[in-house]
């Protein structure tokens, strides 16, 4: 086949927020998933999609399959941006699509799904203005999130908040750095678990990934937060989870929280992949947080390939897979 790998290349630029290129992929990650393709055979060509001429390039070129990570750039749509011009081109891509891809952006609005779905997901309220009154059964303490990001940006243990004099504080800062909606949302203390989906013809749980924060003591940080993503791994800032995959569940709850991601990802409408973020509560209760259409697929740091090494699949068998499934569903649409 011939494929076009779309992206938002990490950058360096000074003048941006330390947090602006978190959502995009590095070259390591690029470099990746074109050698998984490339060694099974197929033409492929990467593309960062802020080259100007981004939409003459769909037009001009011979193109199979688009295999699509872009994050985009600009505001609340903006993953859906590629996935809505190749619509438009009738070219077909890989991963969820236009719309799925728009819902899990708004993570309000796949909430108000989840609850329609019976699919447990904490009590929240979203704050447009700021300065709204708290619903009367919302229950300290609270996290106060962007509402349109990922990557947990804006996200630290100062947003974890404890009275409604810190919850209007953190609100009104998200506010002024992010421009966007606010979501309070019960805190959720437990266990931080993530269920990766990969369809491959039918939808495959991959085994549960833990995410373990108890010995992240020097961080003061103790659930996923931007620094814990950024810098992974960094000891002298204690920026150093545990990882368990398969995560330490009895089998009950192993069912029930891989039944909720799968309940979760055709509530949203994802397809090929998806990765479902889920607190664990005392009574064993699979909170959904929200579910990611794009996982992150570096293959030393991200979560989905942790996961997909732990089924024992080679992450080149899953670029595969994830092109495959986006094949099958072209030829099943087109006869
Ligand atoms: N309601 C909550 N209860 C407990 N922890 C939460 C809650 N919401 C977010 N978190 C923590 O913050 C992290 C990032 O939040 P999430 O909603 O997944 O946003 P992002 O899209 O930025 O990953 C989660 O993985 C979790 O560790
Ligand atoms: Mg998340």
């Amino acid at each position: 086949m011939n494929v076009v790998l779309t992206y938002n290349l990490k950058k360096k630029d000074a003048t941006k927020p330390a947090d602006y290129f978190s959502e995009f992929d590095s070259e390591e990650t690029v470099n990746a998933i074109a050698s998984a393709l490339k060694s099974r055979g197929h033409t492929i060509d990467c593309v960062d999609v802020e080259r100007k001429d981004i939409i003459s390039y769909f037009r001009n070129n011979r193109i199979d399959m688009v295999f699509n990570i872009a994050e985009g750039t600009r505001g609340r749509f903006r993953e859906s941006e590629i996935p809505a011009i190749l619509d438009y081109l009738n070219i077909p891509y890989t991963g969820s699509g236009t719309f799925s891809l728009a819902v899990a952006l708004n993570k309000a609005l796949t909430k108000k799904i989840l609850r329609a779905e019976n699919i447990p997901t904490p009590l929240f309220q979203l704050f447009i203005k700021g300065n709204e009154k708290l619903n009367a059964d919302l229950k300290f303490p609270l996290i106060v999130k962007p509402n349109y990001e990922g990557s947990a940006k804006g996200i630290n243990s100062s947003n974890v908040v404890h009275d409604p004099a810190e919850l209007y504080k953190k609100a009104q800062e998200i506010i002024g750095l992010y421009n966007q909606g606010v979501l309070i949302e019960e805190f959720i203390e437990g266990k931080e678990l993530t269920v990766g989906i990969l369809e491959n013809g039918i939808p495959a749980i991959l085994p549960i990934l833990e995410i373990d924060f108890s010995s992240c003591t020097k961080s003061g940080e103790y659930f996923y937060s931007w620094r814990m993503k950024e810098y992974q791994g960094d000891s002298e800032q204690g920026l150093t989870p545990t990882f368990h995959c398969p995560a330490r569940l009895d089998k009950e709850t192993e069912k029930l929280v891989k039944d909720t991601a799968l309940r979760t990802h055709r509530a949203i409408g994802c397809q090929d992949m998806s990765r479902t973020d889920i607190r664990l509560n005392k009574d064993n209760v699979p909170y959904v947080l929200e579910i990611n259409p794009l996982p992150g697929l570096n293959p030393k740091e991200s979560n989905f390939p942790l996961m997909v090494n732990a089924a024992g699949i080679k992450y080149d068998e899953m670029i595969e897979a994830v092109l495959m499934s986006a094949y099958q569903r072209r030829k099943l649409r087109h006869g």
